[in-house]
């Protein structure tokens, strides 16, 4: 069987470049992408020769142009996606009050953080369901867990939230296509946005998103899950 195709949104850095190494060490051909093209094809070329092979494109998720470029360039390449990981994401807002935030901060968050992972499963769906086969993971937070939801991290927290709603929704419109979607925190992670005093390292946050994507087809589907043990929404 030909290799599985799996791709990642904001992988040049943190926890997506850490899932692409894992997925190429699994065997999936890999699409690592990044706003920024430079820095994309720098940590590409750091995988190039493992695995089954990366290859590189650009994607803004807050850009629907540039959407839908990286769907044509998968469509004519591999004429196929199984596994989409929506990882790339924005303002850990640490700093924001929720009675008086800075507005622009929430509408940046909400643009990246939903309908970017949105546009991304609208724009890639029909590519899986071709197949009817596929893994979509959001990779969320339990920032955005309600059952244990405080004030701080306003912009960051709502939107994650959202992301788990639209990762129900999105499971029970594909129910029946043998699509698995489903949201994941990867834990508190020493990158950029987890920072230093972090616990976790990327391999240990990576491996959670890994477990989402290599579920059997009988696997859970619409869930929210850490290290494989469900969290509570
Ligand atoms: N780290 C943690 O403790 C933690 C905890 C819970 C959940 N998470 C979640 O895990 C995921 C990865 O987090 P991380 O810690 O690896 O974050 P990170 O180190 O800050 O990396 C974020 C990545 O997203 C990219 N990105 C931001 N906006 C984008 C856009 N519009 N289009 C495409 N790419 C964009 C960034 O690209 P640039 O380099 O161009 O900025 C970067 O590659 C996120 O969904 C985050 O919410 C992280």
């Amino acid at each position: 069987m030909s290799p599985r195709i799996a791709l990642v949104t904001g992988a040049n850095r943190g926890i997506g470049l850490e899932t692409c190494r894992q997925l190429l060490a699994a065997g999936y051909r890999v699409v690592l992408t990044s706003r920024n093209s430079t820095k994309g094809q720098e940590a590409a070329r750091k995988l190039e020769g493992t695995g089954s092979g990366i290859a590189f494109h650009q994607l803004d998720v807050d850009n629907p142009d540039s959407i839908s470029a990286l769907a044509e360039f998968v469509g004519s390449e591999f004429g196929r996606l199984d596994v989409l990981i929506n990882n790339a994401a924005i303002h850990y807002d640490t700093g924001q009050r929720v009675i008086a935030p800075d507005f622009g901060i929430v509408e940046e968050a909400i643009a990246t953080n939903l309908l970017g992972p949105w546009r991304m499963c609208a724009a890639f769906l029909p590519l899986m369901r071709k197949n009817r086969w596929g893994r979509i993971v959001n990779v969320s937070s339990g920032s955005g867990s309600l059952h244990s939801m405080g004030s701080e991290t306003p912009a960051y927290g709502v939107a994650k939230a959202a992301l788990n709603a639209l990762t129900i929704k999105l499971a029970k419109a594909v129910a029946r296509d043998g699509i698995l979607v489903n949201a994941v925190c990867p834990g508190w992670v020493r990158t950029d946005m987890g920072g230093a005093g972090a616990p976790r390292s990327v391999s240990q946050g990576a491996a959670s998103i890994m477990w989402a994507v290599e579920l059997p087809d009988d696997g859970p589907t619409g869930g929210f899950f850490r290290d494989g043990k469900r969290v509570e929404w």
